[in-house]
Order: structure tokens, then sequence, then C-alpha cells
């Protein structure tokens, strides 16, 4: 998607460690109108599954998904993270761990919305190793619901995310992919 590609050259930054920084319109502040051009987008590429739900975790990903949930019609729901869970029975669970933060972090989404008819699309803001997703897909397959497909707004396509993903056999649509940070540069994937 060339409109995002330009914003994160223009007002992406690149930090050790090949993190890329885009908290001015992703991560804490938001751009609202490239945010809906990211929903449209994702909804254009997804119109034809069936989608019921779009599914994400917060707080990053609240944003391009409720975006991509307008442009589909359907409603957004975010898996919530906490320490660990004790009280579970109305929930569906899966533990996430962070390579970036060194933590593990349960998410979960109450039993109520979720059911074996749904069809859901997952969105998240980054995807780096791809352990976010994975809690989704697992929340998925213990829920019952099928899967769509997967949105992400930025891939990073040098770590191994896609390759998980791939190896799931579910389909993947990254609006940006990155194919490297060194030198502080962004070098976007060319296909
Ligand atoms: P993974 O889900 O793909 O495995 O991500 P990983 O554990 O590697 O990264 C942990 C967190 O850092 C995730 O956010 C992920 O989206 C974010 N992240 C990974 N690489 C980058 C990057 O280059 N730039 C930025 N800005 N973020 C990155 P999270 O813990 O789920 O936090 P939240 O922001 O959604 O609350
Ligand atoms: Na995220
Ligand atoms: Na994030």
């Amino acid at each position: 998607m060339k409109l995002l590609e330009d914003k994160i050259r223009e007002d992406g930054t690149v930090l050790p460690g090949n993190v890329l920084k885009v908290d001015n319109f992703l991560n804490h502040q938001v751009d609202t109108k490239l945010m809906d051009e990211v929903g449209k987008e994702f909804a254009r590429l997804f119109k034809d599954e069936g989608v019921t739900k779009v599914v994400t975790v917060e707080s990053s990903g609240i944003a391009p998904a409720l975006m991509a949930a307008l442009h589909l019609d359907v409603p957004m729901i975010f898996a919530r993270k906490h320490k660990s869970l004790t009280l579970t029975d109305n929930l569906y669970t899966a533990s996430v761990y962070s390579y970036t933060k060194r933590v593990s972090n349960d998410i979960s989404v109450d039993k109520r919305f979720l059911d074996p008819n749904d069809k859901i699309l997952i969105i998240d803001d980054f995807l780096a190793n791809g352990q976010a997703v994975s809690g989704l897909l697992e929340i998925a397959k213990v829920a019952n619901v099928e899967v769509a497909g997967i949105g992400i707004v930025i891939e990073k396509s040098f770590q191994k995310g896609r390759e998980m993903i791939e190896e799931a056999g579910v389909r993947l649509e990254s609006l940006a992919r990155i194919a490297s940070l060194d030198n502080e540069t962004v070098e976007f994937v060319t296909d």
C-alpha cells in the first residue's frame, strides 16, 4: 500500500535492535484518515471471505482492526491482555510470549463473543515473530471458529512471523512489508 509506505518513509524512525518507531501515526498518536484507508484496504482484500468478526489484541491492534471491521460491516473484538489469569471458565485464553519485552501475557476473549458460526479476520499492527497472531489462532481453534485470514499493517519480513503463518496454511495480507531495517534505513520488500 503506497500511502502507508510513504508514511513509514516520512514519519517512521528506525531504533537500534531492528525496531521501527511509528508512534506518531499508529502506536500512540493515530492518523485517523490513514487508518480509514488501511481499514478500506483490508475490507477490499477480505470482502469475499464471509468474515463475521474482526479480532485483534489490545492495544495497538485496535485502531486498524476497528477500521477494517467498520468497512466490512461486522463487529470488532480485541482480546484482552493479563499478567496471568485465574478465573477462566467464561474465557477463551492463550499465552503470548513477547521476545522484545521478554514477558509472557495471557490474552483472552469472553466466550459470549465467539461461536462456531463465526469466521474471523485477525488484524494486527505489527507482525514480527508472530506470537500475538499465534495466540489468536489458538483461541480460534479452541473456540472452534474458522479463520478467514490475517491482515497486518506492517510486516517485518526478516522475522519469523510470516513463515509461521504460512506453515499454518492461513491467508496472510500485509499492507507494508519491510525487508530490512539495517543502517537505520527502511527497505521494503519488492516483488
Ligand atoms: P510478535 O507478536 O510478532 O511475536 O511480536 P514480538 O513479540 O516480537 O513483539 C512484541 C511487541 O512489540 C508487539 O506489540 C509487537 O507488535 C511490537 N513490535 C514488534 N516489532 C516492532 C517494531 O519494529 N516496531 C514497533 N513499534 N512495535 C514492534 P505488543 O506487545 O502486542 O504491544 P501493543 O503495542 O499492541 O500494546
Ligand atoms: Na500489536
Ligand atoms: Na505493538
